[in-house]
Order: C-alpha cells, then structure tokens, then sequence
C-alpha cells in the first residue's frame, strides 16, 4: 500500500532547483530513474518521448553550443515560447517567480549584466552535472506534448525520490540545431525542453524559493 503522506511529501519536496553541486548521479540511479519515469500514460501509450542525457565532456560540449548561439541572440526554437501572450493573474504569476528568483540571486530588475549573468547560469544548466534534453518526433502535436509533460513530472519526482534535485527549462531549447549537432539527434526529433539535475545544496538561496500556488478554489470546479 502507498504510504499517502510519502507521496504528498514527495510532491512538495520537489521545487525548481538552481544551483547543484558537481557530485554525478551514480550510473544505477541514473537508470532506476529512467526506469520508473518511463511508466507514465501517453494516448494510446504511444510514448512519444525521446531523452538525451548529457554528463561530463558532452555536457560541457552542449553548454558552450547553447552559450554560443544563444549568447549572440540568434534563437532557434523547435517550439515558439512567447511570453507577452501572459495577461492578468498568469502575468502576475510570471513576474511573482521571476521576482523571487532575482531576489534569491541577489539581483536587482535593472541590474541588465546580472540578469544576462543569469541567463547564461540557466544556459549552463546552473552547474548541474547533467541535463536530459526530451525530444519528441516531428510528427507530435499538443496531445503529445501533453504525454511529454506526465513524462517529465514522474522523471522529476523519480529524481527527488533519489534526492536528486531538478530544474525543467525552456531555455534549453532556445537553440535546438545546436543541441542536435552536438548529439547527432536527426533534425525529425524536434526538442521541447532540457532538465538540469543533479545533488543539491538545500540551504542555497536559490534552492529554497517556494513560488505560489492558486487556490484549488480558483482552478479546480467540483460538480456533483
Ligand atoms: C516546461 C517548463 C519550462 C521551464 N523553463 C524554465 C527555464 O527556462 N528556466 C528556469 O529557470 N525555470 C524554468 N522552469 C521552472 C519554473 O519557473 C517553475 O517550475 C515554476 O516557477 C514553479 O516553481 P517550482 O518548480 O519550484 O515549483 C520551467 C518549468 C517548466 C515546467
């Protein structure tokens, strides 16, 4: 039997972690995770996600591709992300994160090299030792990419489950051909987003920030 308070505790332990230490995960762990993530519902189990993971020299290697090319502005996105589509309690969502983030980070709005200091920490997957890339064949619309996401929460509660911290991140897909030419994914495999994950330090300011949550008065109906 599932222990209820082990589960929910499990779900609130997981949070976006920004800054990790540089301890690898273990090669079995690394499968155990895998392993269990992989039993997450798709339509018709048609399981339409496709993951790289990058350590060591590739990792490095993927970094300095994404730095390179995303540095310069030149974006290349597989999927368009757009932010100003964020209107009302969304917007104020997104500005109530971002808000905390700077601040855990020490970094003032209008600190411009600080904000770009922090973009290129996010493109280097906040020295995380490893990042796993979640591709999805070209062919996927919306209700795969709906499959990818229950995908990537069990991958991220797998994580913490082995006390591996975990930060998903669109920006890892800010330039997709690079990441496909340095892991020779064919250009048919279209890239959704990166997870930077590693061991963590809980006490960092940056792993400690807990961002809000509507209440379920606000988005959940119950009819009877
Ligand atoms: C698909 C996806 C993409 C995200 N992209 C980024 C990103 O590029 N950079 C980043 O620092 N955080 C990113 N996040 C993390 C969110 O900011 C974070 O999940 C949200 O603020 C809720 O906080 P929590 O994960 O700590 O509960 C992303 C999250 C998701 C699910």
């Amino acid at each position: 039997m599932i222990n209820l308070d082990d589960f929910n505790e499990l779900v609130l332990a997981r949070r976006s972690m920004r800054s990790f230490l540089s301890t690898p995960v273990p090669d079995e762990d690394l499968k155990r995770i895998f392993e269990t993530a992989k039993f997450a519902p798709s339509n018709c189990n048609t399981q339409p996600w496709q993951v790289c993971v990058v350590s060591g020299e590739t990792g490095t290697k993927v970094q300095q591709a994404l730095l390179a090319s995303t540095g310069v502005g030149k974006f290349q996105l597989d999927f368009p992300f757009d932010d100003s589509v964020y209107n009302g309690e969304y917007k104020e969502r997104q500005v109530g994160a971002a808000k905390a983030y700077l601040s855990a980070a020490s970094i003032a709005r209008e600190d411009t090299t600080g904000r770009n200091g922090f973009m290129k920490s996010n493109l280097s997957f906040y020295d995380a030792p490893h990042a796993a890339f979640i591709f999805m064949p070209q062919w996927c619309g919306v209700r795969e990419a709906s499959d990818v996401g229950m995908y990537a929460q069990n991958l991220l509660l797998a994580m913490r489950a082995h006390n591996v911290g975990s930060c998903p991140q669109t920006i890892l897909g800010f330039n997709a051909d690079a990441v496909r030419s340095v892991l020779n994914v064919p250009s048919n495999m279209k890239l959704l987003f990166g997870i930077s994950f590693g061991y963590f330090d809980p006490q960092h300011p940056l792993n400690t920030v807990r961002t809000e949550r509507a209440s379920i008065e606000d988005s959940v109906s119950f009819y009877s």
